[in-house]
């Protein structure tokens, strides 16, 4: 059985080498007589790679090749992959991709696909990297009613951040940093704006509670605000900022989706998470708090994802798993408005006195948070529980005092 590979960026060649290396025991766990790579699809040219020859630049030579019984996408973006992946599927190929932002768009029209088809449509690499996640969600807890899946899914903004709480650094060096270190995407703003993180709790969303639900429907912000001023009041409150995506069903059945930078307790199993590391926490009925964690981003930990896929579609080559969700519904996704949580604000004011009385009159009763070296205007709080909206409403009420930031506060 021939394999093929469409895109030979960070991920596709990751997945060669992998596939190269464990050859023989991937070919034994297969249960397939021989697994061989057969194309690399990629305009771009390699002349001295040991794979030279299996190079091509056509798809339509995939396509048309009749013993490519599994295609692995892992050329990002949305087009041309979603036009390969459906004509692929379509004509009986399996396929497996890394592509967070085909499976967060057109997931649903793909699996549908796949399921017309009775071939297989595998994901495990777009969200968590090496970590298992698609799998243990779809099998090993399926047993369960999910009730919440939060994570840290981002690995560039997670060593961001870790670089300001650990080492003090800015922002922009810490960003730098990253991107030297080969974390950060291409364009960095899909990391550091939420958008990444966004595409994947769309994903683990859709997979734990059914329908699909699309990037636009989800609140997203990114880390670009975070100051180390922010950092350094949140260490004095026991906690620490970390982008999260949360998703959550609602009483009335409804999903609450978000993703935004949060002040978490340290004590918390994903306030500890550090570096270019992923932790997703799962909470179902029956288990209770489950915690997967590993390297969320990397060449070899998201290639090891897209071989396992291989070698579960090779397994499963004439018999579809029943994997998926169903389409999306209009008002489905919660207005994150009506999500409520406590708030840490950084303000600044001439009269600090008033100021905060003015904010305890407004807010309730606050906490106030110390940090060494702040200016004599400066203070941060933290409110009571409040809707977003009613908290957004009272915060625009206020005269005496200036917001810097505004953090949610979660208890995860
Ligand atoms: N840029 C992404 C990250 C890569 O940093 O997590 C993995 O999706």
């Amino acid at each position: 059985m021939d394999i093929a590979v469409m895109g030979y960026g960070t991920v596709g060649s990751g997945v060669v080498e992998v596939f190269t290396k464990n050859h023989d025991s991937i070919v034994s766990k297969s249960s397939q007589a021989d697994l061989q790579l057969k194309y690399i699809l990629d305009l771009r040219d390699f002349p001295n790679d040991p794979n030279s020859d299996k190079f091509i630049k056509d798809f339509n030579i995939i396509l048309n090749d009749k013993d490519v019984r599994i295609v692995v996408e892992t050329m990002g973006g949305l087009h041309p992959a979603y036009e390969y992946v459906s004509a692929l599927l379509e004509s009986g190929r399996s396929v497996v991709t890394s592509n967070k932002e085909l499976i967060a768009s057109k997931g649903y029209d793909l699996l549908k696909i796949a399921e017309d088809n009775n071939v297989n449509f595998l994901f495990e690499a777009s969200v968590g990297g090496g970590v298992p996640i698609i799998r243990p969600i779809t099998q090993c807890l399926a047993a369960n009613e999910i009730r919440e899946i939060a994570g840290i899914l981002n690995g560039t903004t997670n060593f961001i951040l870790t670089m300001m709480i650990e080492e003090h650094m800015s922002f922009e060096d810490a960003l730098k940093l990253a991107q030297d270190n080969g974390y950060a995407e291409k364009d960095p703003t899909a990391d550091i704006e939420g958008h990444d993180a966004c595409r994947k709790i769309c994903i683990l969303a859709s997979l734990c509670f059914g329908k699909h639900i699309y990037p636009d429907e989800v609140y997203t912000e990114g880390i670009t605000k975070i100051t180390l001023e922010d950092v350094a009041y949140a260490a004095n409150y026991n906690s620490v900022i970390k982008l999260l995506g949360i998703a959550k069903k609602m009483p009335g059945g409804k999903i609450a989706a978000i993703v935004c930078p949060c002040i978490i307790k340290k004590r918390s199993q994903l306030a500890n998470v550090n570096d270019v590391f992923n932790a997703i926490l799962v909470k179902g009925d029956a288990t209770g708090d489950v915690v997967f964690y590993g390297k969320g981003a990397g060449k070899l930990p998201t290639a090891s994802a897209v071989v396992a896929d291989v070698i579960d579609c090779a397994k499963h080559i004439n018999r579809k798993k029943i994997f998926g969700w169903g389409p999306s519904a209009e008002n489905y996704v919660e207005d994150h408005g009506l999500i409520s949580c406590a708030m840490y604000i950084r303000a600044t004011s001439k009269d600090k006195k008033t100021a905060l009385e003015e904010a305890g009159n407004i807010f309730g009763k606050l906490t106030v948070l110390e940090r060494s070296g702040a200016p004599e205007d400066e203070f941060a709080f933290i409110t009571g529980v409040d809707s977003e909206n009613a908290f957004r409403e009272k915060l625009s009420s206020v005269k005496n005092f200036t917001p810097c930031s505004v953090i949610r506060v979660t208890d995860l």
